[in-house]
Order: structure tokens, then sequence, then C-alpha cells
């Protein structure tokens, strides 16, 4: 588009807005298990109102903005609350999860750098089911990562496989509760020991489980113990905008030792201008996120999380059962909360969440790494619980057909010379493969079958790059 010459009626406006939302997954009918997290009609106009109400005010400068300071403080002391922390610690509200765990690698660097400066080429260390948010911050931030071993059965993370990876420029130590795959808690006090022992920091990314695994342990679910009161542990990431429920822009870095978050905080005042202090990434930022997180929380309350907890899990526990009960599918480990993943043991699985697209679902394929098979991912949220009957029926008949039916010849192995191609080629990859993709880049492909059949067979390198150029081209200019 151009601007327009002169300004269109606000209400054509946003017809034109709601109209473009038409082809987006349709999570309000509870049949999309990723992206989007709803706690009921109430809870969602709460969050626009609050929202709203905040949307022009500017965290940047608490002393003109001393609300939105306010609001963040209240965050964040409920977050240390909930991850049973110490006295001494702190914590920063944040855009979201990544934001989060690049400012805890970036504080990581930071104080090492303070600590040890001969440590030239600071190594960090992280379990193969860790999220792609620290790779993203060890790009940013000149960090070598250090990827370990899960257990090829359980997902989990193995200790002393993390131990063996400690070198002399080991600066931290990662470990999930849960990592997004495949649902999985990490065994977070052995980690978190070993982390001590070699007097290394130890970051939990519970961006996924800070505001979910609290409640579902009080419900009496086993598992790991994995929050701030673990000795060990120095920081951890949790965001709100997840199984919290709040408006997306929400999460919080905390700090066991608050000594540890002036790493984190960024001042410049020498330029011709302003005095700029951000504690996080963002310098101007709405008070919008915040306020709707301080809403939410105070809207909900423990009680009513336990509840949304409650009804999540019995939802995922029903799903979990009928997976291991229709034949020709697998659960992957053993998940206690509500992320899990299956993958198909004699059908191509890619089919299924297709086909299960034209029932109206969306469930989440992810590509097979190491020792995982390609397989589907599911978010279980409140939402999604009273479809659950529905969603098995159509799973167990997707299942049923695709394996009576058959789906199309696939290639097991990535033929030599398309490997060869891989290794030699730039940017016009894609064009090597656009016959084979169906799509030149420019437009979102309407089946992804066969181009995530291709990509699952790649070296993850080679999916990157072109993932990459197929961003790079969707975007247009
Ligand atoms: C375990 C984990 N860490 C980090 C992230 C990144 O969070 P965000 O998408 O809010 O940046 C996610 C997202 O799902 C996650 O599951």
């Amino acid at each position: 588009m151009k601007l327009p010459k002169s300004g269109r009626d606000a209400t054509e406006i946003l017809d034109t807005l709601n109209a473009l939302k038409t082809k987006d997954v349709d999570w309000k009918g509870g049949k999309c298990f990723a992206y989007v997290y709803d706690a009921g009609p109430e809870a969602m106009d709460l969050l626009k109102n609050s929202f709203n109400l905040f949307m022009t005010e500017n965290g940047l400068d608490p002393s003109s903005f001393p609300s939105c300071l306010e609001l963040e403080r209240d965050v964040i002391a409920a977050a240390l609350d909930l991850q049973e922390a110490p006295e001494t610690a702190a914590g920063s509200f944040t855009s979201g999860g990544t934001e989060s765990i690049l400012l805890s690698v970036k504080t990581a660097r930071d104080y090492y750098r303070s600590i040890r400066p001969e440590i030239t080429s600071p190594e960090i260390i992280l379990p193969e089911t860790a999220h792609p948010a620290f790779y993203k911050a060890f790009k940013y931030f000149d960090i070598k990562p250090v990827q370990t071993k899960v257990d090829p059965t359980s997902y989990e993370a193995i200790p002393s496989e993390i131990e063996k990876a400690i070198t002399e420029n080991t600066i931290m130590i990662v470990a999930s509760a849960p990592s997004y795959g495949m649902g999985i808690m990490d065994p977070i006090p052995a980690i978190a020991a070993i982390a001590k022992k070699h007097h290394l920091l130890c970051h939990v990314d519970s961006c996924v489980g800070g505001m979910y695994m609290p409640f579902a342990k009080k419900h009496g679910y086993e598992m790991y113990d994995f929050n701030l009161s673990v000795d060990g542990v120095t920081q951890l990431s949790m965001d709100f905008h997840k199984w919290g429920y709040a408006a997306k822009g929400a999460s919080a870095i905390l700090y066991k030792d608050s000594a540890l978050r002036r790493h984190q905080i960024f001042a410049w005042s020498g330029w011709m201008g302003y005095t700029v202090v951000n504690p996080t990434v963002m310098s101007t930022k709405s008070g919008g996120p915040v306020a709707a997180c301080w809403a939410i929380l105070n809207h909900i309350g423990e009680e009513g999380y336990m509840d949304l907890v409650g009804k999540t899990q019995a939802a995922s526990e029903k799903i979990r059962a009928a997976i291991k009960d229709i034949e020709g599918l697998r659960l992957l480990g053993n998940p206690k909360g509500n992320l899990f993943a299956f993958t198909a043991e004699d059908f191509d699985i890619f089919a299924l969440s297709e086909a299960m697209k034209t029932y109206g679902w969306y469930i989440q394929p992810q590509f097979g790494f190491n020792t995982v098979p390609a397989n589907i991912h599911l978010s279980v949220g409140a939402s999604n619980a009273p479809h659950v009957d529905d969603l098995i029926h159509d799973l167990r008949k997707c299942v049923t057909d695709l394996r009576s039916n058959g789906t199309p010849p696939l290639m097991n192995e990535l033929p030599a010379q398309l490997l060869e191609m891989f290794e030699n080629a730039g940017p016009e990859l894609f064009d090597l493969l656009g016959s084979t993709l169906g799509t030149d880049g420019s437009d979102l492909p309407d089946n992804m079958r066969e181009i995530n059949n291709l990509m699952n067979l790649m070296p993850s390198q080679y999916r990157d790059q072109l993932l990459v150029e197929y961003m790079n081209r969707l975007y247009v200019r």
C-alpha cells in the first residue's frame, strides 16, 4: 500500500482489519492447539480494556510514568512469589520469552566479563531440547553453544552429559521446565547442583511452564523441583502471555540475586540528547502489556489458575490416553503437563496435520532432530478442553483413513545430488528447490505436506538457510 492521499473513514478501516483475520487459524472455536491462550470472553474483555487504558503510557521513563513502574513491580513481585524466590531476588518485565532469554544470556556474558575477564570465548551448555531463543541470543551476543544429548526415550536432559561438556570457558547451563517440543521437564535439581559445584550460572527456562507447572504441582502431579528455591538455580524465565493468559508482550526474567540484574541494565548519557536508562531491550514501550498482565493476574487469581490448570490437565490426560490407544500413533516421552508430542509409526505424520486441518484443527508439525522423529505437538489450553472429545474423534478417523488409504510415496532419504547441491548453494537454494517446494517463496502454500517432508530430511543447517531465504521473500520488501 501507499499512504492514502486523504485519510479513510475509521469504520471502513476497522471492517478491513477484521476482514483480514478471516484467513487466520480459528482460535475462537477452541480448535487451535498452539499460539493463542484464551481464558474466555470475560478475561479477553478485561485484557482489551486494561491494555487500551495504558496503550499510550510510555514505560521508557518511570519518573514520568510511575504508574508503569508500579504495575511492573507488582507483576514481578507476584512472579517471584510464585517461583518461591528468596528475598534477595529481583526481575524485569519483558516483551516475551525470547527477550527474557536474550537478557539472561547477555547478563551471564557481562557478569563473567566482570569476574573472569580471561574468558574471551564464552560457552553456554544446553540440552538438545532447549528453545531456539538461546541460539538467537548466542548469535546476537557471540556465545558458543555447547549442545548436549538428551535421553533418547524420555527426552530428559542428562546431567552427566552436561557435566562432561563443562570447559574452562563455560559460563552458564540451561535447563527447561518444561521444554516446548515434547513438554518434558529436565532434572533441574541435579543440573543446578552441577552448575553450583562448578561455580556456573544456571538458567531455568520456564517460559511455557512458569504460569502452569506451579499449579499442576499443587494439583499433585509429580515432577522435578524447578523454581528459584532450587539450590544452584540462578535465573529463570517465565511468560505471562502463555498460561498466565495475559495479552501478548508479557514475560519476566528473574534472578535469585538482584546484583546479577545490574549486568542487564543499559544507561547512556554521552550524546546530545535525553539520557537513556533501559533495564530491558526496548526503550519506548507501551504500558499496555504490563497493565493487561497486572489485570489478568488479579482477575484470575490463584484459585482461578488452579481451576484452569485442573481442567487443562484433565483434557491433556484424555488426549494422551487416546494417543496411546490409537494404533499407529506413539506418544513421545512421559510429559507431565499440557504440552506433548506424538509420532506416527507407519504413515506420514505431516499428512495427519494436513488431514486434521480439513476438519478445522490446527495441530503443529515438528521436524525430526537427532533422536526424535518427525512429530506433531499439542499445547492444550483451557479453551481447547471442551473440544477434546471431538479432537480425539477426528484424530482417530484421520489416522484410520491415512493408514488404510495410504499417502503418496515419500523420500526416506535425500538424494546425494540434492545434498551436494545444498553444500554449494547460497540464497539461490530456494530457486533450485522451487519446483519441488511448489512455491517461489512469495506466498504461503496451502498444503505443507510435501514441503515438510523435504525439510524433515534436510540437515538442520540447510533447513535454516532455506527458511531464512523464504522469510526474506515472504515479507517481499
Ligand atoms: C520453553 C520456551 N522457551 C522460550 C520460548 C519463547 O517464547 P516467546 O515466543 O514468547 O518469545 C518458548 C515459546 O514457546 C518456549 O516454549
